[in-house]
């Protein structure tokens, strides 16, 4: 946690696509909490992205993560991809490479029902739906190791290698206990697939059984990946902490964002407690509605909560997800929540009240 009494510098990088939309909306939202609640806080924008990428063939300038590390005290990323860089190499360097150079271990994303009107389930309330997911991440699918064989042959041999340490399955376990213990969620649910891969999620099995021991006072249990997702869609009030791999957590907060209204409302952050860390959207830069204000600025505008709180301004955080709710319930909403306003007047409105 940064110390609230200095000035917080944060880096906004806007990316691509809706990206740059909903930044825009979210510096909007943060410039008046930060006159209303006297924020500690200022902001520089950066123009990496796929522009850039084209433009001048660099991700990002030389020197770029120490200085992050130097000067910020949080990082904002809009979204990062562009159907002109197919490859994904410049999302891959900026953003893989914040998560990984910065050592960003703890990926989390909540998953919550703001309005039981949005809910793709049954009837259902928003107490029903209320948990966090959190995302192991610098390790896993995601690491980049492996290869090809024959590339462009019939004989093409492709392997992408799932690495997992004990070191960073148990950072990822301890850090979803402390959360629970700390955030008055009893139970803690670790999911992996070891029944088939016996190796690297069998490394998972061990480390959790020797981590659930130390926490007797939060129940612990586990379900395998493919459950988890139909739990998740069957029952999900039975869910309160979700700890997984990098590729698995993916997958199941795409999945958990839809339970909550869609991709327009699903905040999140990276973090390594006690550095600066990284808060984004888990939607991407959704190219097939970019630069049409059709973007819902609603999940990067919550980001902005999730990093206000973890820099010592829970007030604020609390106030930004007062006013999308309320937002929401006076259908002042984009269209994938069913309204018929654009990202900016969403926007607009939620300055405003902030
Ligand atoms: P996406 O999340 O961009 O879009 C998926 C679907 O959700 C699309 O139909 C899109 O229109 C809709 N959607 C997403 N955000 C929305 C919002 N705020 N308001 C309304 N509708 C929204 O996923 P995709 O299409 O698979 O990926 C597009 C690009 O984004 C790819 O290059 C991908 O790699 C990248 N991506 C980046 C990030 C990131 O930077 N954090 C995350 C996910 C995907
Ligand atoms: C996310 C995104 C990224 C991921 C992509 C863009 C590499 O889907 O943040 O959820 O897979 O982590
Ligand atoms: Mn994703």
């Amino acid at each position: 946690m940064a110390d609230s009494s200095a000035t917080q510098r944060i880096a906004f990088i806007p990316g691509d696509g809706i990206g740059i939309e909903v930044t825009a909306e979210a510096i909007r939202a943060l410039e008046a909490l930060i006159k209303t609640h006297h924020l500690p806080v200022d902001y520089n924008t950066f123009d990496w992205g796929a522009e850039k990428y084209l433009r001048e063939g660099v991700s990002l300038p030389e020197g770029a993560f120490e200085m992050l590390r130097r000067d910020y005290a949080a990082i904002f990323i809009g979204a990062l991809g562009d159907p002109r860089v197919p490859s994904n190499q410049h999302a891959a360097d900026i953003l893989l490479g914040i998560r990984f150079n910065l050592d960003l271990y703890v990926n989390q994303r909540p998953v919550k029902l703001l309005d039981a009107r949005l809910c793709p389930l049954k009837n259902r309330s928003e107490q029903d739906v209320n948990f966090v997911i959190f995302r192991e991440n610098t390790e896993g699918l995601y690491v980049g190791m492996g290869g090809v064989f024959k590339k462009h042959t019939s004989d093409e041999v492709a392997v992408q290698e799932d690495m997992n340490t004990r070191k960073g399955v148990e950072r990822i376990l301890v850090y979803a206990f402390e959360y629970a213990r700390q955030h008055g969620f009893k139970k803690v649910c670790m999911s992996d697939k070891a029944n088939a891969l016996t190796f690297g999620h069998g490394l998972w099995q061990r480390v959790f059984a020797e981590v659930r021991r130390r926490y007797p006072e939060v129940e612990s249990g586990h379900l395998y990946v493919d459950t988890l997702a139909m739990e998740m869609v069957r029952d999900p009030s039975q869910l309160q902490v979700i700890v997984t791999c990098n590729m698995f957590g993916d997958i199941l907060s795409d999945l958990g964002a839809a339970l909550q209204g869609g991709l327009g409302l699903a905040p999140s952050a990276n973090i390594h407690p006690g550095r600066v860390s990284m808060f984004e959207t888990v939607h991407g830069s959704a190219p097939n509605i970019a630069a049409k204000n059709l973007a819902n600025p609603m999940a990067a505008i919550l980001t902005v909560g999730m990093m206000l709180e973890h820099l010592g301004h829970p007030r604020a955080g609390a106030r930004v997800e007062e006013v999308v709710r309320d937002a929401i319930r006076r259908d002042v909403t984009t269209q994938d929540l069913g309204g018929n306003l654009g990202s900016r007047e969403v926007g607009d409105w939620i300055a405003e009240q902030l």
